[in-house]
């Protein structure tokens, strides 16, 4: 068990031996007193203040969560908060305050200084391979769940492609638990953490299998034509859009940029999506605001029909839902001549691309030989 702080001499030049808990000098703790938390939450909103964070209580207060052990397993709060600002600090405690401390004063978002993020019903470990969830994503999967077709399947198959940290894919699966989910990503290393948050996700990840590859690559040819649900938050960034410092130094730029105006993955997934949807299954997707009315309409062009906006927490219009036709409607037989044109176009402007190209043209025919 961990020492009290006061017991030690860990604490000796701790810079919580100047403060009060307003961030004024005191003249110190005196020795052998103990240092509650309470004190060190003083320390760690002041230093946040001092150096310009915009988010310094919230940010320290999250920090004294983590080290002094406030939430159980499962998330939960274990005890009053106030109550555990009274307990003295644990030099273990305190080592590890010291270090997120120092990391969020070097601008590291404090979700991967915590290691871990809440999204939707979910605690998911988080570290600088992932892209950190966000509240926007929360509302996609809420617009997705909501078209989930629960009454025609018994198991609905779902899709995530560019599953980050897990996140869409997890809560698909926690939320409805008759899903099958497949969970894809083309980087390994984001594979890893979502990997970590499936083996902590309990009995829920057995229905959750995870595949590398460049998104419809990564699925196994079978489930062609037999998606319910295919649902991804893809990077949507233009290569020249400005983004704050700390999303461009910290998250990873596969997940971020997509091409010159951030819409290259987005044209791809819904040029492809027919192909793997079932008849009247769902396409969900994440985007930027000024990309929502430009996809609705390659969508419908695509021959998608029920198609809507998303609309986020702050009135943003954030991405879109359609359907695949249903076999028995009208636009059935529209739509998959539609995605035969859009078929024909792609494969025209990947042939003058890679004109002379091999290599480029054997992919172009893998891709589509699936
Ligand atoms: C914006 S992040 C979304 C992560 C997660 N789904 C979320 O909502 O928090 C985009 C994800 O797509 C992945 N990605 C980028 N290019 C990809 C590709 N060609 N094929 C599959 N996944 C890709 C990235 O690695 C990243 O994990």
């Amino acid at each position: 068990m961990a020492a009290e702080a006061s017991n030690g001499e860990e604490l000796n030049g701790h810079e919580v031996n100047g403060l009060t808990p307003d961030g004024t000098a005191s003249g110190g703790t005196p020795e052998g007193e103990g240092v509650p938390w309470g004190t060190f939450l003083a320390e760690a909103v002041h230093r946040f203040e001092r150096a310009g964070l915009e988010a310094a209580a919230s940010d320290a207060r999250r920090i004294i969560e983590e080290v002094g052990g406030y939430r159980d397993p499962d998330g939960r709060a274990s005890r009053p908060f106030e109550s555990m600002l009274e307990e003295l600090a644990t030099v273990r405690g305190v080592a590890a305050f010291d270090t997120m401390v120092a990391r969020r004063l070097a601008g590291e978002p404090v979700q991967y200084v915590l290691g871990n993020w809440s999204f939707r019903t979910l605690d998911l470990f988080v570290d600088r391979r992932v892209l950190i969830p966000r509240p926007e994503t929360e509302q996609v999967v809420e617009a997705a769940l909501k078209r989930l077709p629960q009454d025609r399947a018994a198991a609905p198959l779902v899709v995530d492609l560019g599953t980050g940290s897990g996140a869409i894919a997890l809560s698909v699966a926690t939320e409805v638990p008759t899903t099958q989910v497949w969970a894809t990503d083309v980087s390994s290393e984001a594979l890893a953490v979502a990997r970590a948050n499936l083996a902590g996700a309990g009995r829920v990840a057995a229905r959750v299998r995870l595949a590398e590859g460049d998104w419809f690559d990564a699925l196994p040819a079978d489930l062609r034509g037999r998606v319910d649900l295919l649902i991804a938050n893809p990077p949507y960034i233009g290569e020249q859009e400005e983004l704050p410092a700390s999303v461009v130094e910290w998250e990873p730029t596969g997940a971020l940029i997509s091409g010159p105006d951030g819409t290259e993955a987005l044209v791809r997934v819904i040029d492809e999506a027919p192909h793997w949807l079932t008849a009247g299954g769902t396409l969900v997707l994440e985007m930027a605001s000024p990309q929502v009315d430009p996809m609705i309409e390659r969508v419908a062009a695509t021959g998608f029909v029920a198609i809507d906006r998303i609309v986020d927490l702050a009135g943003l219009d954030r991405g879109l839902v359609a359907d695949w036709p249903r076999a028995d409607s009208a636009e059935a037989a529209e739509g998959a001549a539609k995605a035969d044109t859009v078929d024909r176009d792609r494969n025209a402007a990947d042939a003058d691309v890679g004109d002379g190209d091999d290599a480029a043209n054997a992919e172009a025919g893998h891709r589509d030989g699936r």
